[in-house]
């Protein structure tokens, strides 16, 4: 078992994180500032969302040059002072590495479109249009055609925002230049990388349409998602890197299921490291994802275990790595989406630590969630997201939905919620910045805030280290053969964790009511290791757990 995968990662997304220029918007040295809070979490990695050159049609994920910093963000001179004091705090930094697609103001994709017989013209997939439409029926993963006009009748593909260009990965060049983006962060001293959709490098030979019988635009999946040429192209960058052993590779698998994540990240070999999946995050969605509306987004802690537990096992058999997260820049806050952000923010939001903290894989956790940060009211004006702003949009023209249903439905599942900025106090700009931000600052921040919570020993900030600490001396969390217990109860997320000689038992309330199970066995005599609530309530062999109250106990097998 790799050793890496016991560490905590942190990811920022920068332009919310802390602004030290007073221009509104988060940057670099902003991130230095606060390297020793950080540090005080216990983290071992730092995951940047990306910080380079980039026209913001999607806040970065949009890359214009690979080897350049935005200015909004800093210089290089910033980034090697950030990357050299989170080294010397002991914490590895990882970026975010986005080469499905490049912006359209990528100097590449600049030649490319003025010139047929750019050399970079093979380095996208240009194609002609079927008359007055575009060359096949593909769905944007944001809504609308898949395809970008250029010119009369020709046409790029853009998968995600239209000023998002894919890739050709079939081009050999466009793999090389990949390899090269990739040394020359490597050299620079960062110890891994986040790959944005990797799963999606490929798509089908003639770009086919998809189901041509059916009638509008459709959703491409297997077409674009988890095809076999993918783990080729990884093989091929690994062999690249051949000098750099310790890198660690995180794959972002959109969509993707148990066999391809088995495939992407397999332990034994060297491909990712471990491969984030979506399907908690897609729990009461319809099929075309975040925006379908059709489940009304509910669920039940049943189908959340579901999901959980036939991960758990799934990896454990098959033998791969996934990261845990439960945020992050994508998605609501966890607390508003997974447990309460009301009556019991706190106790729900330790109980989904304790979640994150104690099952295999690798945790991640997102700025903001280790203080408790809720989703936020935004009025249409307030909306910074492409994502929200065009599906407000489709929501109406594609799915016949009043405006009033299609806003409701944006202000569910927008990703701005977790683009507000980290809340650090109770000041006017939450300590964010001296001027007003570039997105609204969540007005909870009187009452959630990192101010607050150092203050008060029972705030989930002060929990979040102790998990964090319990997550490094116990390998059992990490590494220990998982074993579901109480499946059929309808409000507990249980389940044990075995490692040599240790076993542990994790039973989490996952609801608003008192619960009840009887402990079975060895268990009557267990240690306590942690439970998150003041008072722990009485037990004799039938253990009551309050609303979202959760324990930890141990016993050693021999
Ligand atoms: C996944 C990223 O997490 C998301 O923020 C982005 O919009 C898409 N990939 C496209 O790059």
């Amino acid at each position: 078992m790799k050793q890496h995968y016991q560490s905590v990662i942190y990811q920022i997304w920068p332009r919310s994180f802390k602004d030290s220029q007073n221009d509104g918007i988060g940057d670099l040295q902003g991130i230095i500032s606060k390297l020793d809070y950080l540090a005080s979490l216990g983290i071992d990695y730092l995951w940047l969302s990306p910080i380079y050159a980039s026209p913001n049609a999607d806040y970065g994920y949009d890359v214009s040059d690979y080897y350049q910093i935005h200015p909004d963000f800093g210089t290089m001179d910033d980034f090697d002072t950030l990357l050299f004091e989170a080294n010397r705090r002991g914490i590895k930094l990882i970026m975010d590495i986005v080469a499905n697609h490049t912006s359209i103001e990528h100097t590449w994709f600049q030649s490319a479109q003025k010139d047929v017989s750019s050399p970079y013209r093979d380095f996208y997939y240009f194609m002609e249009g079927k008359g007055n439409h575009p060359p096949n029926n593909w769905i944007s993963i944001f809504g609308g055609s898949a395809w970008r006009r250029i010119e009369d009748n020709t046409y790029a593909l853009a998968l995600f925002t239209p000023s998002q260009v894919d890739l050709n990965w079939q081009n050999p060049k466009v793999r090389n230049e990949v390899v090269r983006i990739l040394k020359f962060w490597l050299d620079k001293g960062v110890s891994g990388f986040r790959w944005d959709v990797i799963n999606t490098i490929s798509k089908i030979d003639g770009l086919i349409d998809k189901n041509p019988n059916k009638k509008g635009l459709q959703f491409a999946d297997d077409y674009i998602i988890n095809r076999e040429p993918s783990l080729q192209y990884i093989d091929e960058i690994m062999s690249q890197l051949s000098d750099y052993p310790d890198v660690l590779m995180i794959g972002e698998g959109m969509l993707i299921d148990q066999a391809s994540a088995a495939k992407y990240a397999p332990n034994q070999m060297r491909r990712m490291d471990m491969m984030f999946h979506f399907d908690l995050h897609m729990l009461g969605c319809g099929p075309l994802g975040k925006y379908d509306f059709r489940k009304l987004y509910r669920f039940s802690t049943m189908d959340m275990k579901k999901v959980i537990f036939s991960w758990q096992k799934d990896m454990q058999d098959k033998g791969y790595w996934i990261g845990n997260y439960l945020s992050n820049h994508d998605q609501p806050r966890q607390i508003s989406r997974f447990g309460d952000d009301k009556t019991y923010r706190v106790a729900s939001g330790k109980a989904l630590a304790v979640l994150n903290f104690t099952l295999s894989g690798t945790p991640f956790v997102y700025q903001g969630e280790e203080i408790g940060m809720t989703n936020c009211h935004l009025d249409m004006d307030e909306w910074r997201d492409f994502e929200a702003k065009n599906g407000y949009l489709v929501l109406q023209s594609m799915m016949k939905l009043p405006a009033f249903l299609a806003k409701k439905i944006v202000m569910k599942m927008t990703r701005d919620h977790a683009r507000t900025v980290m809340q650090w106090t109770d000041e006017t700009y939450a300590g964010f910045s001296n001027v007003n931000p570039w997105i609204k600052v969540n007005p909870n921040k009187d009452e959630i805030s990192v101010q607050a919570c150092e203050k008060d020993s029972n705030s989930l900030l002060h929990f979040y280290r102790k998990m964090i600490e319990l997550h490094k001396q116990i390998p059992a969390f990490t590494f220990g053969r998982f074993e579901p217990e109480y499946i059929k109860h309808p409000q507990l997320i249980a389940y044990r964790k075995e490692y040599n000689d240790e076993s542990y038992l994790i039973v989490i309330n996952f609801s608003k009511k008192m619960a009840t199970c009887k402990l079975k066995g060895t268990w009557l005599d267990a240690q306590e290791v942690l439970y998150t609530h003041t008072t722990r309530s009485p037990w004799v062999k039938k253990m009551i757990l309050l609303p979202y109250e959760a324990r930890i106990m141990k016993i050693n097998l021999f």
